[in-house]
């Protein structure tokens, strides 16, 4: 059902079809302990099971309406410490593919999620192993929101509820890819510095008054930035903190 993208080098080139299974993350995580998996392998599913979440959530998805997929990367050039870049990587290869289909404005929502008109559209969960000094594996998972005609959910949307269009879920995966592909060939060649700068431009809220919540209550800030080990710096006030990921919520 999905095809090999054609113009990439290594993503997508093994490429496995299950029609159901609990998580791509997971069969991933199981397929490279029992054997080897080539870097780029892409495990993909019209349907989970357990499909899971950042935080300890679920990812709920229609079954056969979307992309729900793992991608299994060796970027043994990365020390734990930059491992945000990957993070930058993996989500500005889906804002350049949803910025291809959609004329509408296309934010990231710190750290990783993808927002068309403020709305979530896809979830990006990534499990690295670390070996030694430096990363051994990462299993990227990502779920899209593609053809799901509605959601429970107020915050979350689809390209479909977006555009009024259907897409070709094979078609929309080899673009993906492709894009993924070119991203972290750009971080494999060193360019943090780009990547970054570019991550910061479409860094929802960046700058602006927003509500936030963190271990001390509800609070009012302004994002500032993201240091190079992913923290995000809000100012309140003549105060600034750096939070990680579990330590503040957008409200
Ligand atoms: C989030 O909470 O925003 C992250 C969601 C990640 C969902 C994807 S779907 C494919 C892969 N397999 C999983 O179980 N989760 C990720």
């Amino acid at each position: 059902m999905y095809k090999i993208p054609a113009n990439t080098l290594f993503v997508g080139k093994n490429l496995i079809y299950v029609p159901e299974c609990h998580s791509t993350n997971t069969l991933a995580q199981e397929l490279c302990q029992k054997t080897f998996m080539s870097e780029g392998t892409v495990v993909v599913t019209d349907n989970q099971s357990k499909g899971r979440g950042q935080r300890g959530n679920v990812w709920l998805s229609m079954p056969g309406m979307n992309l729900t997929f793992s991608v299994i990367l060796k970027p043994v050039f990365l020390k734990p410490v930059d491992q945000f870049n990957l993070t930058i990587v993996i989500s500005l290869s889906i804002h350049d593919f949803l910025c291809e289909l959609i004329p509408e404005e296309i934010k990231i929502k710190w750290p990783n999620d993808l927002l068309i008109c403020g709305k979530k559209t896809c979830g990006i969960l990534i499990e690295n192993t670390i070996s030694g000094s430096m990363l051994q594996q990462s299993i990227v998972g990502i779920g899209i929101n593609v053809n799901q005609p509605s959601f429970s959910l107020d915050q979350a949307t689809s390209m479909k509820v977006i555009t009024g269009k259907e897409f070709n879920l094979s078609d929309s995966l080899a673009l993906v890819l492709l894009k993924l592909e070119q991203r972290y060939l750009q971080m494999r060649n060193g360019k943090y510095h780009d990547l970054k700068a570019e991550y910061m431009r479409y860094l929802f809220g960046f700058g602006k008054q927003m509500t936030f919540a963190d271990s001390e209550g509800k609070f009012d800030g302004v994002i500032q930035g993201v240091t190079d080990d992913g923290r995000l710096v809000i100012s309140r006030g003549e105060q600034i903190k750096k939070y990680n990921f579990k330590e503040v919520t957008f409200l």
